[in-house]
């Protein structure tokens, strides 16, 4: 297949059309939707308004005990994930750079949602070891050279039938159209997709919205 790049899977119009008839952010996502885009070098990595809502939607519908987030950023979509926890329930979010911990800790304190999102610094597969849990829900979002890894060491750490998303999987259309060099990324997202495709330990289905989402059910 020819070399292509895709920034809309959907059209345009149905993009616009589908985000006008979902439910709008509330205040506290919309301003750090708002200053994110202001403030912050590659805003693009946001979940965003759309996904966020699916996010929030899949935890809402789950009422998961506990979710594991792996790449915070600013916190948005650990905030998402989180409107759907139990009373008692918690998530854990992992993100590598330390310049962020105040930001994200600031986004979770402006959301009321200090005692339900633990924030740990560090590298993803160094800090997962020490997180004794097992997760209902667990939304992987970091650095793509790491996704097989982190789907392997994840899988055992969810309960039979919990949820593992996984984001950016079609990575700009780059898995599907032949590109001149094949990088890194793209070969790893390949795998990975070929990897949970015949994997019997999961259900899937690959959704393309915005970069492409792969929702697994450990079976
Ligand atoms: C796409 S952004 C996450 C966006 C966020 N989940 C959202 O939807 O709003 C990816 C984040 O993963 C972090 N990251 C990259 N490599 C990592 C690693 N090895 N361990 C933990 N976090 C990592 C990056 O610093 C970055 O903040």
């Amino acid at each position: 297949m020819e070399k292509k790049i895709i920034t809309n899977f959907v059209h345009p119009d149905i993009e616009d059309y589908a985000e006008k008839h979902t439910s709008p952010e509330n205040e506290v996502m919309a301003k750090l939707n708002r200053w994110t885009h202001l403030r912050m070098t590659r805003p693009r990595m946001l979940s965003g308004a759309y996904q966020g809502k699916l996010l929030e939607m899949i935890s809402c519908m789950m009422q998961p005990s506990r979710v594991l987030e792996i790449g915070a950023y600013v916190g948005y979509s650990a905030i998402c994930l989180a409107k759907g926890l139990k009373q008692d329930g918690l998530l854990h979010t992992i993100e590598a750079d330390e310049e962020l911990e105040d930001i994200i800790t600031k986004a979770i304190a402006d959301a009321n949602l200090n005692d339900k999102i633990i924030l740990h610094i560090g590298e993803a597969l160094k800090v997962l070891p020490d997180i004794n849990e097992m997760f209902d829900l667990v939304f992987i979002d970091a650095d793509k050279i790491n996704y097989i890894n982190y789907y392997e060491q994840v899988l055992p750490m969810v309960r039979q039938g919990g949820i593992i998303i996984l984001d950016n999987i079609l990575w700009s259309g780059k898995v599907v159209y032949e590109q001149p060099k094949l990088d890194k990324e793209t070969a790893t997202l390949m795998q990975l997709n070929d990897l949970v495709q015949n994997d019997p330990r999961v259900e899937n289905i690959l959704l393309p919205i915005r970069d492409g989402l792969m929702i697994c059910r450990k079976l």
